[in-house]
């Protein structure tokens, strides 16, 4: 069975007052119990990079950046479609030897990312990754560290885009999303 974006989009399941009163969950995992959705996926977010990576003429994607955790459900896979190496950008405490972190503002109080020092050479073109744009904060942050270490963000993708929340206005670097809500 091949399959649309569309058909992806169907796929994901809404669920409301989860983990808290008030909040829609959009869970992404029944995508990935159809191997030929996951593919068509990959496929749609490396082609989006690849047209990205020529209108901005710089050459390549050098290297995927997937947020913790669901962003490396995505993240490995598109790298391997792109030729470029797979670097994680954690939640604090999470990766060894020498890390920058950055600082940024959740919903209750702060909250701090890292990433390893040697991860991102200066002047490497970089695609950051993740399942959900909310707020914008998670991504924002991770801008700050691979510019931080003389990367290049040229784009931000994500597979769901909470529109409402406005998001993509905290971030410097292009974005696009495969479905928004
Ligand atoms: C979710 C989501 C993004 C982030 C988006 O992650 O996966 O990373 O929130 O929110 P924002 O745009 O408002 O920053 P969460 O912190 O729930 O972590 P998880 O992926 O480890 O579950």
């Amino acid at each position: 069975e091949t399959y649309t974006i569309e058909k992806v989009k169907s796929l994901i399941k809404t669920y409301p007052d989860f983990p808290q009163e008030g909040i829609l969950f959009r869970d992404i995992f029944p995508i990935f119990q159809i191997p030929a959705a996951v593919d068509c996926l990959i496929n749609y977010l490396a082609e989006l990079a690849l047209e990205e990576a020529k209108s901005a003429k710089c050459g390549k994607i050098d290297v995927v950046v997937g947020l913790d955790a669901r962003g490396f459900l995505f993240g490995p896979s598109l790298a391997i479609k792109l030729g470029a190496k797979f670097v994680p950008i954690r939640k604090r405490g999470k990766l060894p030897g020498p890390t920058i972190k950055y600082e940024y503002q959740k919903e209750y109080g702060l909250d701090v990312l890292e990433i390893q020092s040697d991860a991102i050479l200066p002047g490497e073109n970089v695609l950051i990754v993740d399942d959900l744009l909310a707020t914008g904060g998670t991504c924002g942050a991770a801008e700050k560290l691979v510019l931080n270490l003389g990367g290049r963000v040229i784009l931000n993708q994500f597979v769901i885009e909470l529109v409402g929340l406005g998001g993509r206005k905290s971030l410097s670097g292009k974005t696009m999303s495969v479905m928004e809500f």
